[in-house]
């Protein structure tokens, strides 16, 4: 462009000129050849001027300011100076240049630089082109969260860029082109830096990150590339589509702990469901799981008073939340009270078993009294008379309430077990009046003593206290009646135990007289009974090993007896 002239202005001069010198020719009657050059030939020497302006391309970043140099060739110009609606001022000055200053270019436009030299002027003319960088750079993702299998938009704009022509903006799906978009061919109507797409939403798309880059390439203007980039949006993606589900039992105790579950399927991210539980306005404490595409939520919930009560629970994810309510009836009912008139009864007295619904069970239980008669009125005790008999001690008795609530039923248990007082026993069972010892081998005292409570033992031989607790080892003189008391609060009873002890020679031939005898009658040969004398001996020693044994078992048991008696007489059980 640079260098061109502006052709109207050209041919005003050409015509000018050759009018006027041929006026002057015809008055002083010049030669027609020479006329003829002048008109064929206008090259005089000033008409080869040149007028250039530098830069002779100008790219202006929007708002700054250019300098511009017009200049000519013209040894000797005339009038000059430039034409542009910008502001200017002349900055510098020589013979054959002026120098301008351009502020605040905000527009593309066409500058002119003119000349004129011997009459004739010339002019160039500069295109300025303003361009303004991506700075800013905008993406947006609508919705923030989206439901699966829905659109979404992804939205690029640069509120600021200049020229379009040569902007290319990309979008980035992490680091995958998703779109580019350039701009150079496009309608001026539809120009605007903005770039827009829509996309179905999937679930591997959650947490997918996005962005927008903007090129801003002038390298053909004699710029350079700018490049301005969006921050990274995350796209999520959400699934929601069920309401919670709360599991509780919808029967609860009053003062029971209790588990809630509320739980969500088909919801992804489950991980990221957030839960509250509410039992009325108490917000409950709960501890969240996942599993697969179910996302759940437990808490212990303890009903304070009977009545009806509300649980909610409330389920969110992103931008959604759903709401589930479960009415929950709780109720009262302590185990029935079961009584006896006499804590520590006397054998032979009578007793009277009484069991009763406590009073804070509502409405009134039905009592069942193990061993009374059945079929009572709800709330009528239930009581059984009976005389307590020795045998009774350690018996239990149990009394089952069972009470109807919003159609469950329900039922609770308490045993009781009946302690009666008797005076000590020295049974032939516990206590044998006739006791063997075989010589030499160890043996106790076997004396177990009965009574409530449990009596304590003492037995003397020769009016010596005997010490029955600790083995001996049988010999000859063992052999004696021996007397044991058993005493208690009750009373005291005494027997006489008479220990025989039994060389190993008399064991031996005292078998072999109750084999003889018995043999008698089937008349078996005296060789014969022989033979069989050292197995029974055998026998003897095996039998007499295992009776020990049992002896010392028994004492154990007498131990353990003696040490409860001492703890509690008469023990509660609440069974449920
Ligand atoms: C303007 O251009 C002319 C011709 O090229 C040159 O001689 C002159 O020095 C320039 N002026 C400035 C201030 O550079
Ligand atoms: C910039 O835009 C101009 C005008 O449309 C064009 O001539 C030039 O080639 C473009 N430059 C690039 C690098 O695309
Ligand atoms: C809740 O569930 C977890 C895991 O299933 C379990 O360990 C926890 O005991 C439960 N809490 C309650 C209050 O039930
Ligand atoms: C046993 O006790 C119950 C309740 O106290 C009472 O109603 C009942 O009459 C008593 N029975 C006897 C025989 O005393
Ligand atoms: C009575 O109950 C207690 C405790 O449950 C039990 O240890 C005992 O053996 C029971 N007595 C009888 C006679 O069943
Ligand atoms: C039996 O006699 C032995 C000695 O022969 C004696 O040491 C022991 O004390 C006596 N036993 C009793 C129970 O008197």
């Amino acid at each position: 462009m640079s260098g061109r002239t502006r052709p109207r202005g050209v041919l005003t001069s050409c015509r000018g000129l050759p009018l006027a010198l041929l006026i002057r020719m015809k008055m002083r009657l010049f030669g027609v050849w020479a006329l003829l050059a002048l008109i064929l030939c206008p090259g005089a020497p000033e008409e080869l001027f040149q007028v250039s302006v530098w830069p002779n391309q100008a790219l202006v970043e929007f708002g700054q300011s250019l300098v511009v140099n017009c200049s000519t060739t013209c040894p000797d110009p005339g009038p000059s100076g430039i034409e542009t609606f910008l502001k200017n001022t002349r900055v510098g000055k020589g013979p054959q240049w002026k120098e301008f200053l351009l502020e605040d270019v905000t527009e593309n436009s066409i500058l002119q630089c003119f000349f004129s030299c011997a009459g004739i002027q010339k002019d160039t003319s500069l295109s300025i082109t303003v361009y303004q960088p991506p700075e800013q750079v905008i993406l947006e993702l609508q919705p923030a969260w989206v439901a699966v299998d829905e659109a979404f938009t992804v939205r690029c704009h640069v509120p600021r860029v200049a020229p379009l022509e040569n902007l290319t903006l990309t979008l980035l799906q992490g680091n995958q082109e998703l779109h580019r978009k350039k701009f150079m061919s496009l309608a001026v109507a539809s120009k605007r830096a903005e770039v827009i797409i829509h996309v179905r939403a999937q679930r591997e798309n959650d947490r997918c990150s996005f962005s927008c880059r903007a090129d801003l390439d002038l390298s053909l203007q004699g710029g350079r590339l700018f490049q301005g980039s969006s921050p990274i949006k995350i796209l999520r993606i959400f699934e929601f589509s069920q309401s919670p589900q709360i599991w509780v039992s919808s029967l609860l105790e009053v003062g029971m702990a209790e588990t809630v579950r509320c739980e969500v399927a088909r919801v992804f991210p489950a991980e990221e469901v957030i839960f509250h539980m509410f039992l009325e306005d108490q917000e409950l404490s709960s501890f969240l799981s996942w599993e697969g595409d179910i996302a759940r939520a437990n808490a212990t919930i303890r009903a304070m008073e009977a009545g009806d009560q509300e649980l909610s629970c409330f389920a969110s994810l992103g931008p959604i939340e759903q709401k589930t309510r479960k009415l929950v009836h709780s109720y009262r009912f302590p185990p029935p009270i079961l009584e006896l008139k006499e804590s520590y009864p006397l054998a032979g007295t009578d007793i009277n078993v009484t069991c009763s619904g406590h009073v804070l069970t509502s409405p009134s239980p039905t009592l069942r009294l193990q061993g009374a008669p059945d079929l009572l009125a709800p709330g009528e005790p239930a009581w059984l008379l009976f005389t307590a008999m020795e045998e009774d001690d350690g018996r239990n008795f149990s009394c089952e309430a069972s009470l109807e609530v919003q159609g469950q039923r329900l039922m609770k248990t308490t045993v009781i077990q009946l302690h009666v007082l008797y005076k000590p026993r020295l049974e032939e069972s516990g206590c044998p009046g006739k006791q063997t010892w075989l010589e030499g081998m160890e043996y106790m005292l076997a004396c177990i003593p009965k009574g409530n409570p449990a009596p304590a033992l003492v037995c003397t031989w020769n009016g010596v206290v005997f010490d029955f607790e600790v083995p001996q080892k049988a010999t000859q003189n063992h052999t004696g009646t021996y007397c044991c008391t058993a005493t208690n609060q009750l009373g005291s009873v005494s027997k006489d135990i008479a220990v025989i002890v039994q060389g190993l020679d008399q064991g031996i031939s005292s078998t072999i007289f109750v084999i003889i005898t018995t043999a008698l009658g089937v008349g078996i040969i005296t060789i014969a009974l022989y033979l069989t004398y050292r197995p029974c001996k055998m026998d003897r020693r095996r039998l007499l090993y295992r009776q020990k044994k049992e002896d010392e078992e028994e004492e154990s048991q007498f131990a353990v007896q003696q040490e409860k008696s001492t703890t509690h007489i008469i023990d509660n059980h609440l069974v449920e």
